[in-house]
């Protein structure tokens, strides 16, 4: 029997815990995969004020108490506390590190909520929580053999492995997932002090006469991974997407590799979900029907169900296409249709989408919170999902819309290219609708193909069958992750 590893999965964000974005999917489906393979996988995070202990059966773990951590001159003290992941056939363990200052204290995860401005002490909670992750592995003397990092937040543990934090964990490889590399950790210079670390090690992560995480990240890490192929071709060239740190992935070029994300097919199953309205049985029209109908009371929308319904559920934000739906709005809203968008983000474009919806009242309802629920009765309930991403490292958007026999309108960028095909009317081949170009020109012609496509009744079921028929488990990710820590773990 091939060996099995110890693997720590290290995230700043985990479903059902916490969430915004789609690493929180990812930091849940990709564990239960690995550990479906026989793995003896763990998960760590950071216990945030809004999760609940009661209702996530969050407990001590008494070992786990009072851990002094130096982050700067300041000793902070973690309790590391403990929960799992459920799957119906696998249960993974989750710690949590559990600070009040530094977590506990606040509701958001990287922003306060009501402002959404970002904490100021961003750089010394993620100081705080890379150092709690060893020292976790330490007291409970269990040492992964991978431990496997995800984004900036988690882009200093490389550099403390190596720099002989504990000399426990000179075995262990580490693998770094970039889930979105426009976000790189950058803080000034002066908090790299903060971390401890010698300061011959200032070299790997200045960067702009910034401190940079994520270009530690980089050149400590043993293999760097990303969510999809296409983002990874985008990151080596675009100068912009990678924020100059181009030589830096070139020099790792032999030792990156795209993997295309793959989604739990237990929690976004529309024969399954407890969160929709309808399940779905065999009659897919009923399915889209009741759940459309049900959508558009909730939210207050006329009781329409035979015009398009659009739904989007972005981080409000410039990457995810919100300046090109807001000069978009007047060319969209000309036709007949309804639109919802679900999302939390940034107050300047919240304030224009709010224009909009004051515009467009019968059709377009913005709600600015964020509710998994909810984004599961739109996924169920719309007939197009939006994407129009400027770019898109993986988008697991677009694979739960197919999963709901909703169409998504994407752009050819990053993940979305990977697996959204352009439907053709001629061919009946294709699961989306997919355009080239981030301009109004392109968006709105998109968006006019989607109308005339849904009063095309045969043509559209059509599309919808092959958005149905993809199957986008982690059967084959999950493989290429177990064989990079196969590789890595004999050097
Ligand atoms: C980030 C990316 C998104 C990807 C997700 C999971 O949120 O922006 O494209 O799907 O991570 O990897």
């Amino acid at each position: 029997m091939a060996k099995s590893f110890k693997i720590l999965f290290v995230s700043s964000e985990v479903y059902p815990f916490s969430k915004e974005s789609g690493i929180a999917d990812v930091s849940n489906s990709l564990p239960i995969a690995l550990k479906s393979l026989g793995h003896d996988v763990r998960v760590i995070s950071p216990k945030y004020g809004s999760i609940s202990e009661r209702k996530n059966k969050i407990h001590n773990i008494s070992r786990l108490r009072e851990v002094p951590i130096k982050v700067g001159d300041r000793t902070e003290f973690v309790n590391i506390k403990s929960s799992s992941l459920n799957s119906p056939k696998y249960k993974v363990q989750v710690y949590f590190t559990t600070n009040y200052h530094y977590f506990e204290e606040r509701l958001g995860i990287y922003h306060d909520p009501i402002t959404w401005q970002e904490y100021l002490d961003n750089s010394e909670r993620f100081i705080f929580f890379s150092k709690s992750v060893l020292e976790t592995c330490i007291q409970l003397k269990w040492i992964p053999d991978i431990v496997h990092c995800n984004d900036w937040q988690t882009a200093l543990l490389p550099a403390f492995i190596r720099s002989g934090y504990s000399n426990l964990f000179s075995k262990s490889k580490i693998v770094f997932t970039i889930h979105n590399f426009y976000r790189q950790g950058i803080f000034p210079l002066e908090e790299f002090f903060k971390t401890g670390l010698n300061n011959d090690y200032l070299k790997y992560f200045e960067h702009n006469g910034k401190f940079n995480f994520m270009k530690g990240a980089l050149h400590f890490s043993n293999f760097i991974t990303t969510v999809s192929p296409t983002y990874r071709e985008e990151i080596l060239e675009d100068n912009i997407l990678n924020n100059g740190l181009n030589n830096e992935l070139k020099i790792k070029e032999k030792t990156f590799k795209g993997i295309l994300n793959g989604i739990d097919n237990f929690i976004w199953n529309p024969r399954k979900d407890q969160l929709i309205h309808s399940k779905l049985n065999n009659d897919f029209l009923d399915f889209k029907y009741k759940n459309k109908i049900q959508l558009q009371k909730i939210i207050g929308l006329p009781i329409e169900p035979d015009i398009p319904l659009y739904g989007m559920i972005p981080r409000i934000g410039y990457q995810k296409g919100i300046g090109l739906f807001i000069e978009s709005a007047d060319k969209i809203f000309n036709n007949d249709i309804q639109f919802i968008l679900l999302g939390q983000g940034d107050p300047n474009l919240k304030s224009q989408i709010i224009n909009v919806a004051k515009k467009y009242p019968n059709k377009f309802k913005p709600i600015f919170t964020f509710d998994e629920n909810l984004s599961h009765q739109i996924e169920a309930g719309s007939d197009f999902f939006l994407m129009p991403s400027q770019y898109e490292p993986c988008g697991l958007n677009l694979m739960y819309s197919h999963n709901y026999g909703t169409v998504p309108i994407v752009r050819a960028t990053g993940g979305l290219k990977d697996t959204g095909i352009n439907f053709n009317e001629d061919t009946l081949n294709g699961n989306s609708i997919v355009f080239d170009n981030y301009d109004i020109d392109d968006f709105t012609k998109a968006i006019i193909k989607s109308i005339k496509l849904y009063y095309n009744k045969d043509v559209f079921s059509q599309i919808i069958q092959n958005g149905l028929s993809c199957d986008y488990t982690w059967k084959e990710g999950v493989k290429q992750y177990d064989s990079i820590y196969r590789t890595i773990f004999k050097e």
